[in-house]
């Protein structure tokens, strides 16, 4: 009943359907509530270490018998440099006033860590069925042993240029990630957040410049995006922000109402939350500083400076400093078991592309 089915018969799901990897935003628990719904389960790990990871691992397979997506970043890292740490930590200082730290203080270091030797060792150990990178893909070493580990690889590409070179560097799957996703964008060989294509205008040409299955995301939160995906060519949908109201999320109360108020115009692009451009509803620092600041220290490091701010403003209920990533079409979210938000989605899509066949 699909209109293409290149991706059920590669991630071996019911759907063609993956619920996206959020950091921070969820764990095993959404991972195993949406492949019990029928789609790919993705977990994010980013920002766990190779203990939490195959923990977490261990934990979804004793609960379901499903494949599973292993999900991590790939940024080449870049170290701190002093003086814009120093010129952060002195926007930042009169928030830092206001809750009564000190921000001269030390702070841990960033602990968005790129995938490396150890995480590899991890994949080998536990032979996830997918294995999917953002910011691009690992180097051709470590990537090939992924492979030889029976991983199917993907990645997301924010233009057909990166979409070609990730299929020419070795994805299996091309994710077309939309400028009105949530979370970071993608990108890897640009860094101009203005030429960011819109996932209407993205999918279609990627479609045609790449031989390997597309995913579309980007602001695809109910079944008459899943059909507007497959008539621009994609052979499935990648969704994050219709899942971050689910039961199972790891969303904190006071994010998860301000997710549930949010509406069209809610979002945008800014980068003082990490240091690189990523969607998110506007919180107050973006609204005080302004959500591009050129200086920002780069990816991960403007993070560090704002943790402390995070810790203190989260423990009296206030997002003032909480990333609230979502994407363009959060408003189309619902509270629901994920399970059931994903034959929802899924039936609502079949639906729709039967009423457009006949
Ligand atoms: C809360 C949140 C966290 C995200 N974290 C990640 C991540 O850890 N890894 C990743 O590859 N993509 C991440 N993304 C981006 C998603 O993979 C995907 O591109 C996006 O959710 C699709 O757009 P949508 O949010 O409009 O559905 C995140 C998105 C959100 C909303």
């Amino acid at each position: 009943m699909w209109p293409d089915r290149r991706l059920i018969d590669l991630f071996r799901t019911e759907f063609p359907i993956v619920l996206a990897p959020m950091a921070g935003a969820m764990d095993a628990e959404l991972v195993i509530a949406a492949a019990q719904g029928g789609a790919l389960g993705s977990l994010p790990c980013a920002l766990l270490s190779v203990e939490k990871a195959r923990e977490q691992v261990n934990v979804i397979r004793q609960r379901v018998s499903a494949p599973l997506n292993m999900n991590f970043f790939c940024h080449r890292t870049v170290a701190a440099d002093p003086a814009r740490e120093a010129a952060w930590k002195q926007r930042l200082a009169p928030f830092y006033r206001e809750y009564g730290l000190d921000p001269a203080a030390p702070i841990n270091a960033a602990n968005r860590a790129p995938f490396d030797a150890a995480m590899c060792d991890l994949v080998e150990e536990l032979k996830p069925e997918i294995a999917s990178f953002h910011f691009g893909l690992p180097d051709a070493a470590l990537l090939a042993r992924v492979k030889s580990a029976g991983c199917k690889v993907m990645s997301s590409a924010t233009t057909v240029k990166e979409a070609i070179w990730l299929e020419e560097h070795g994805a299996d799957i091309v994710i077309a990630q939309g400028a009105e996703a949530g979370g970071h964008r993608g990108m890897f060989l640009t860094e101009n957040i203005g030429e960011q294509p819109g996932t209407f205008a993205l999918v279609p040409q990627v479609v045609d410049a790449v031989k390997v299955p597309v995913v579309a995301a980007g602001g695809i939160a109910d079944g008459r995006g899943i059909a507007a995906a497959f008539a621009l060519g994609a052979a499935g949908a990648q969704i994050g922000t219709a899942y971050l109201r689910c039961p199972e999320s790891k969303v904190f109360a006071p994010a998860r109402t301000v997710l549930a108020q949010a509406r069209d115009d809610s979002t945008v692009i800014t980068n003082v939350l990490t240091g690189r451009p990523a969607r998110a509803v506007v919180n107050r620092v973006m609204r005080e500083i302004g959500a591009v600041w050129p200086d920002a220290p780069p990816f991960p490091h403007a993070a560090t400076g704002l943790a402390p701010l995070k810790a203190a403003a989260e423990k009296q209920g206030k997002v003032d400093f909480t990333s609230l990533w979502a994407g363009q079409a959060v408003r189309l979210g619902r509270e629901m078991p994920a399970a059931e938000l994903t034959r929802a989605l899924a039936g609502a899509a079949l639906a729709r592309l039967s009423r457009l066949a006949g």
